[in-house]
């Protein structure tokens, strides 16, 4: 690939304009692979991260995709139109759009790609290493006893008999369901069996469940606005029609949800709302119930953080409150010990047990045993809630030091929400429009910062500049340094 740059501006702006000007004059087809960052750095006689920011900058705006673990690749459809492909001398002339389609695809994988994300889901995000890295989702590594938990993977390992080799309940390990039950009675008052408790392949399947199982195409299923992604993307691609319902520092607000007619459901995070971090009082947890009662309607609870807690006194889960079989409980072990274990739990109302257990059967048949005998070990261990108690000490010494960096470095120009609970507040950058958003994510990155964008998760984003900090994997010291460098590359705007 043969790349002139211009002259003009930053380095990585020139880079930036001489790649989208391949891609668009179709020298680097849809679906083509870009060359990974250090090669074209060495190319272009610049620094890898220079490359790296002008693939930033080409992936917010749309020219490339990118795929963790296999490359940078140009978009299918480009935003905007390419330039009339040049006739290569006696060739046939014609550009592909990217491989023919050779099978007809169904409505709702038509859905799915019209849909498909440009940023702000978990697995979609670009990973490279920042030193200050503020990258939400992220619990911290450092703190797992990963000793304790490859000891006992270990002996569940070397006690494999034949008949631990063999198929499974499709809904759990029965050891890891009935930990589980015993877990979330004491940890988050959840009232359940260990038959009502499905393992998922991390809350993500538990989404795809309850979209199979209790949404029909056109159903009406509120979410909260702004919402996490992993609700939205599914449950639009199985049809559904999603109604947006705003939030404030006590979460949801219920009396607009109630104004709507004919909802079928709602998917919520009432424990530490996703991303803006308030959390439902109680008086709104009473009426959210009162309303499913009323009208039959399912309410979907994710509890994906509520463990973290440093503020204020405890609120019960909905799920214990409900007493008309309407909530559907979820959580996760990807906050509570790491995301790639992809073990996640679905508690659902009695009725509902037969059903729920088919669609995780004809989905999978069951996820993998091993790794579920091994948590349940780790819960009845006692392990579990000691590295609970005493994470929420660390994350709350992290909370603080972020608390107060904000407000040493960015004090009047930037202020921190949602922090009472959970692994991540909102920074909302008063004087910078929300146009401006990623613009300061790559100055950030280019001063070995990651900072990442809220608009993703708004259907309307406001007009407002904000980021989703995650901050319990970084030390108090490095939260401090980040927030420093955060102000001064919002100075150099
Ligand atoms: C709001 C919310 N719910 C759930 C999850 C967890 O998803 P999973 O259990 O599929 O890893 C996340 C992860 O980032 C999240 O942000």
């Amino acid at each position: 690939m043969w790349l002139q740059l211009d002259g003009e501006g930053p380095l990585y702006q020139q880079l930036y304009r001489a790649l989208r000007r391949v891609i668009l004059e179709g020298a680097l087809l849809p679906g083509a692979r870009l060359p990974a960052t250090r090669s074209l750095a060495r190319e272009a006689g610049v620094s890898r991260n220079t490359a790296l920011l002008a693939y930033e900058q080409l992936l917010d705006e749309g020219y490339v995709t990118a795929r963790t673990g296999s490359g940078t690749f140009v978009a299918a459809s480009l935003p905007e139109e390419p330039a009339p492909a040049p006739r290569p001398a006696g060739g046939s002339g014609g550009r592909s759009r990217g491989p023919a389609p050779t099978l007809a695809v169904s409505a709702q994988a038509r859905r799915m790609l019209a849909q498909a994300p440009r940023s702000g889901v978990s697995w979609d995000m670009p990973r490279r290493h920042l030193a200050y890295d503020f990258r939400y989702g992220e619990p911290a590594y450092a703190d797992l006893p990963l000793e304790t938990w490859c000891r006992l993977l270990g002996r569940r390992a070397r006690r494999a008999s034949a008949v631990r080799l063999a198929y499974g309940d499709p809904a759990g390990a029965p050891e890891l369901r009935r930990a589980l039950a015993g877990y979330l009675r004491r940890a988050r008052g959840v009232v359940c069996t260990p038959e009502q408790i499905l393992v998922t392949h991390g809350s993500q399947q538990a989404i795809d469940l309850v979209g199979r199982v209790l949404i029909d195409p056109a159903d009406r299923v509120a979410l909260e606005e702004p919402h996490y992604t992993g609700f939205s993307l599914p449950l639009s691609a199985y049809g559904a029609e999603l109604v947006s319902i705003p939030v404030d520092e006590q979460g949801l607000c219920v009396d607009e949800l109630t104004a709507q007619p004919a909802v079928r459901g709602v998917c919520a995070t009432p424990s530490h709302q996703f991303p803006t971090g308030g959390v439902l009082s109680l008086e709104r947890r009473l009426a959210l119930l009162s309303w499913a009662e009323r009208r039959a309607a399912f309410i979907l609870e994710d509890d994906y953080d509520g463990e973290y807690r440093y503020e204020g006194r405890p609120v019960p889960s909905l799920q214990s409150l409900d007493r008309s079989g309407r909530v559907l409980y979820m959580g996760t072990a990807s906050k509570l010990l790491f995301p790639s274990l992809r073990i996640g739990w679905l508690v659902v109302p009695e009725p509902l047990v037969r059903v729920f257990s088919l669609a995780k059967a004809y989905a999978d048949t069951g996820s993998a045993t091993l790794e579920q005998r091994v948590l349940a070990d780790f819960i009845e261990g006692g392990y579990l809630e000691r590295h609970v108690r005493r994470s929420r000490v660390r994350n709350a010494a992290r909370r603080e030091a972020l608390n107060r960096a904000v407000e040493r470095h960015l004090g009047g120009t930037a202020s921190l929400a949602g922090t009472r609970a959970g692994l991540h507040g909102l920074l909302w950058v008063h004087e910078l429009p929300g146009a401006r958003e990623a613009e300061l994510r790559r100055a950030c990155a280019a001063r070995d910062v990651g900072l990442y964008p809220v608009r993703p998760y708004y259907t309307h984003p406001p007009p407002q500049a904000g980021y989703v900090l995650g901050y319990a994997a970084l030390s108090e010291a490095d939260i401090d340094e980040g927030v420093r460098r955060v102000a001064a590359a919002l100075e150099g705007l």
